[in-house]
This record gives C-alpha cells, structure tokens and sequence, in this order.
C-alpha cells in the first residue's frame, strides 16, 4: 500500500512538471485529485484495513494529496508568468505617436514648388547681414528716414540680422546670372514684439530680371500664385504703394478666404493685405552691376506667417504662440 501511494505519487508529480498547458493541467487534476482519481480511491480502499494501519495509510494519503496540491500550484503559477510575457504577432498594434510639420514648415514646403513650376530658384543668404545688402544697395542710404520701418537689430554699425529677404536681391545680381528668377526663402528680424509681430519671422522674395518685364508680368505671376496657393476662387489686386527699392511699387492684397471679397470681421473690407511689391528700381539694378536700360525685373516680398493664415483663414489672437512650441496649439494643425 505505501508503495502504491509512493508510486502514485512520483507519477502525478512527474505528469504535472510535464503539463503544456493548463487544460492539461485541469484533465491531470481531475485524474489524480478527483471524486474519482487514483488517491481518492486509495483513500476509499482504507475501509477495508485495521484501524491502525488505517490511519497511517490515511495520514500517508493526505501527506501526498498535499504534495500534489502545492505541485500544481506552482506550475499554475509558471503558465501565468508565461502568458504574460506572450506575444501575439498578430494582435493590432499599439500606435505610435507621430509628429508633423510645424506649420511655417508646412506652409514653406507649399511654397516652393509653386514658383519651382514656373522658372524659380530657390536661394539662400546670410540671415547676419551687411548693412550693404539690407539697406544700401537697395537705395537706401545710410541715415535714410525709410529705414526707420525696418526697426532693425544691429550687430556693428555695418552688420545687421536682416530685416527682410530683399537683401538677396542685389547679393542674386552680383552673380552675373542673367536672366534671373529667385526665390529667397529666409528668416528674418525685426525689434518688434507684440499680437502681431514675432522678433523672428520668415518671408519670402521673388525677383524676376529679365528684357523687357512689365507690370502685367508681374501681376499674372501674383495671380498664378495667388489661386495655386490660396485657392483657384481667390483673386489679386496690386494698390499703389512706395518703397525705396521699387518703381513704381505696390502692395499686393488678396480676396479674403472667409467672405469672398464681400467683407467680414477677419477682413474688414473683402480683401487682405499679403504683402509689398513692384518693378526693380534702376538704381537697384544698377547696384547690381546690371545694366537698366537693357534689363527690368519685378520683385515681391511677402511673410510666411501672414500668407499661412490667410490661407487657413485664421486670425491668431497673438501671433508669437506660433513660436511658443505649445502642443495643444501645434496639434491642431
Ligand atoms: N522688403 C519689403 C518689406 O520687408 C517687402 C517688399 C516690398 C519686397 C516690395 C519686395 C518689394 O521685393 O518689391 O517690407
């Protein structure tokens, strides 16, 4: 009887080291531990025996009982640290995060192949800049009273952090390129903080030099950009205007994107300002060493910021949460 039980013993211990799963697991349970498992009938069989083996043998039974038990326990135990480290391949996954374009980002990578499809070049120049290019090459002499618009940071007395991108004009002259068609994409600085202004912002410059360019070139180059960037149902108008670098110039304005030209409270009167442009003015083109009475160019500058939301017909209460690198403002574009 001992060795029965011993025998019975070793085996259920062994079967249930053995066990894959926990369904196998449950059918050895069932077959050892049992209403009619092995123990429970030699348990059952102890009627049959003197009152003093009987209780031996019964003690022996529990004592194995016991070790089964716990045996299953632990190996219950390793089939649940199992199920937690198990992948399923298959399952759907978790979704990463992704980021996206900062909006100027986005609103430049627009930009580009718009004037890319019709001839432009996109350069670049030094955002710390010569006194020379920001100003005096475009006709406006040191101590000028127009300077005063541009509220520029100086570095020395002739290095600036550009005011604006016309400062890559007369720098696209020097090159000796001729015809030219740039497009100078570009940080820019100005000392004004405020709703409406940020420190730094970008603009973007187009010059066009070539024979004889006239005013309706440049207003057909305004008006393609106008309906491939805003939308075909937007249109353009150029009103008289006065900069130093330009003759005769303009600001070009656009049909607001919210009413349709009709006025509302983002534009008041149907139209938004987009920005300045006009024809090279000779003393210019002459900095350049290019010869004005052969050569004529237009030239436009617009800002990024200003052309992204009156695309996207926002009006930002104050313009610097642009460049506050908030999320819950960035996540919404
Ligand atoms: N640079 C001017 C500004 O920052 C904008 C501008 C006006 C650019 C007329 C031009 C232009 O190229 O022709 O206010």
């Amino acid at each position: 009887m001992e060795e029965k039980i011993q025998k019975l013993t070793s085996s259920a211990l062994t079967q249930i080291n053995q066990a894959q799963n926990k369904i196998q697991l449950e059918d050895l349970r069932i077959q050892h531990l049992g209403k009619k498992g092995d123990l429970t009938s030699v348990l059952k069989s102890l009627t049959q025996l003197p009152i003093e083996q009987r209780k031996k043998i019964g003690k022996l039974v529990n004592l194995a009982k016991q070790e089964i038990i716990t045996a299953f326990e632990r190996k219950e135990k390793t089939f649940e640290v199992e199920k937690a480290a198990w992948i399923d391949v298959t399952a759907p996954g978790v979704k990463l995060q992704i980021g996206h374009l900062h909006p100027v980002t986005a609103a430049i990578s627009e930009i580009v192949p718009i004037f890319e499809r019709i001839g432009f070049t996109r350069t670049s120049y030094p955002e710390v800049e010569l006194d020379y290019y920001a100003f005096e090459a475009l006709n406006m002499p040191k101590d000028h009273p127009a300077r005063d618009e541009w509220e520029t940071f100086y570095i020395t007395n002739d290095i600036v952090l550009t005011p604006h991108t016309s400062s890559g004009q007369v720098r696209e002259m020097e090159k000796g390129k001729l015809p030219i068609r740039m497009l100078n994409i570009a940080k820019c600085y100005r000392r004004q903080s405020d709703v409406s202004h940020t420190p730094m912002f970008h603009q973007f410059e187009g010059l066009l030099v070539d024979r004889y360019v006239s005013i309706a070139n440049l207003k057909g180059v305004l008006d393609y950009f106008v309906k491939a960037f805003f939308g075909p149902s937007r249109k353009s108008r150029i009103r008289p205007f006065h900069f130093r670098f330009t003759e005769p110039s303009f600001e070009v304005d656009v049909t607001c994107g919210v009413c349709d030209g009709v006025g509302c409270r983002l534009c008041k009167q149907g139209w938004l300002e987009l920005g300045g442009a006009g024809m090279v003015h000779p003393k210019v083109l002459e900095f350049g060493k290019i010869d004005p009475t052969i050569w004529s160019g237009f030239a436009f500058g617009w800002g990024v910021e200003r052309a992204y939301m009156m695309k996207e017909s926002l009006k930002i209460d104050d313009i610097r949460i642009l460049y506050e690198n908030d999320m819950r403002f960035l996540e919404q574009f």
